[in-house]
């Protein structure tokens, strides 16, 4: 059969999952393991999402690598290893972590994330492989290979932030959730969703950043067509401690009483930031939430929302209406008349 002229690629990735995951064997690899323990995360499920551990060493996953015939131009091209001019010579990059294995929606392995074990202040707490051939970030949402038949069946899914937040959630049995894997959401995540579902709940960390986030997130879902809806976490929790803290019935029913429409999110968001507190703020407000609104491609569900948005604050239809128009025009102008390419953008100032 003709070869995959990715196939090495992948390979070396498999390979090095198993490397790192048989570590967690070894008595080095115990600290990495136990912390996985300590964290709640059982046995099975550190096989089933194949964890590892990186050795607190420079160069042991490039020597093992030499030794199997792995070659290390493709370790390096994929972010395992890094060479240094200076000392002409690889060295790991996922040093002392703890690993996570990033699998295509098809189950392959495609890259790693790798968490500090340790306190060090200077690291960052996560670090991942870098883009690649193999490995397009904006494209891959966590543990989608997991998630996807479960997503189909629940017609629902569950959107996270984190590694451990998805982790968490699989093991006491909510298998709809995947993780954006930082904060920003892009179109082929949204687009990579609707291939499974149309019903989206995000539910972010409860503090400042996550909730920015979803603010972001729910525009560029709702782009997509795709029905989103929101929970917010009390502040200080992801679902990851919320799960682990409060157990899977009480999320469950967490979820149940204080799930919200991406609306009424935004609402009590631009609320609790002062944005009604006067007109000024309220104009603000509302145009924002037009600017978010605009972007539905439905026709009719656009109807609906500008109904409620005018109903919940008391302004008039044709009033949200007039306001969203400007904004759909505003949208619409540039492509009606292109830019000729030859001109330089400053001939062409922001229509006031
Ligand atoms: N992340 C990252 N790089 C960082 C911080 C975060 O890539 N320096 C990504 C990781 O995928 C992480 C997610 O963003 O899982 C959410 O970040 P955060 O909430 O800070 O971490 P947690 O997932 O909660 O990790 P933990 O519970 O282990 O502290
Ligand atoms: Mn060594
Ligand atoms: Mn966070
Ligand atoms: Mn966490
Ligand atoms: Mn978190």
């Amino acid at each position: 059969a003709p070869s995959d002229p990715n196939e090495e690629y992948y390979n070396t990735l498999t390979w090095s999952a198993k490397f790192f995951h048989s570590a967690m064997n070894l008595p080095e690899g115990k600290t990495c393991y136990d912390y996985f323990r300590e964290r709640g995360i059982l046995p099975e499920t550190i096989s089933a999402f194949g964890l590892g551990y990186a050795f607190d060493d420079w160069d042991k996953l490039h020597h093992a690598a030499q030794k199997d015939g792995i070659s290390s131009e493709i370790l390096s091209e994929l972010g395992l290893i890094k060479y240094t001019e200076k000392g002409q010579k690889y060295y790991d990059a996922f040093r002392a972590r703890a690993m996570f294995p990033i699998f295509s929606p098809g189950g392959k392995v495609v890259g790693f994330g790798g968490r500090i074990l340790t306190g060090q202040k200077d690291a960052p707490k996560y670090i991942n492989s870098p883009e690649s051939k193999i490995y397009e970030k904006s494209k891959i949402l966590f543990a989608m290979n997991f998630a996807k038949d479960e997503i189909r069946r629940r017609e629902e899914a569950i959107l996270v932030e984190g590694y451990m937040d998805v982790i968490s959630l699989h093991q006491v049995g909510i298998k709809n959730a995947v993780a954006s894997s930082g904060t920003s959401l892009t179109t082929e995540q949204a687009r990579l969703l609707k291939r499974y579902t149309k019903n989206i709940l995000f539910i972010y960390d409860g503090d400042a950043a996550g909730i920015k986030a979803m603010m972001r997130g729910i525009d560029v879902l709702i782009e997509e067509g795709l029905h989103a809806s929101v929970l917010t976490l009390p502040d200080g929790n992801d679902p990851d401690s919320f799960v682990r803290e409060e157990g899977k019935d009480t999320f469950l029913s967490f979820i149940k009483a204080h799930r919200s429409s991406f609306l009424d999110f935004k609402l009590q968001v631009l609320e609790n930031d002062g944005g009604f507190e006067s007109p000024e703020a309220t104009t603000e407000s509302i145009r924002a939430l037009l600017e978010s609104l605009s972007k539905l491609p439905d026709e009719l569900a656009l109807e609906m929302y500008l109904k409620e948005l005018s109903q919940k604050l008391d302004v008039g239809l044709s009033t949200v209406q007039k306001e969203l128009g400007k904004i759909q025009n505003r949208r619409r102008k540039p492509s009606r008349q292109p830019m000729p390419s030859s001109y330089p953008v400053e001939a062409f100032p922001e229509p006031l």
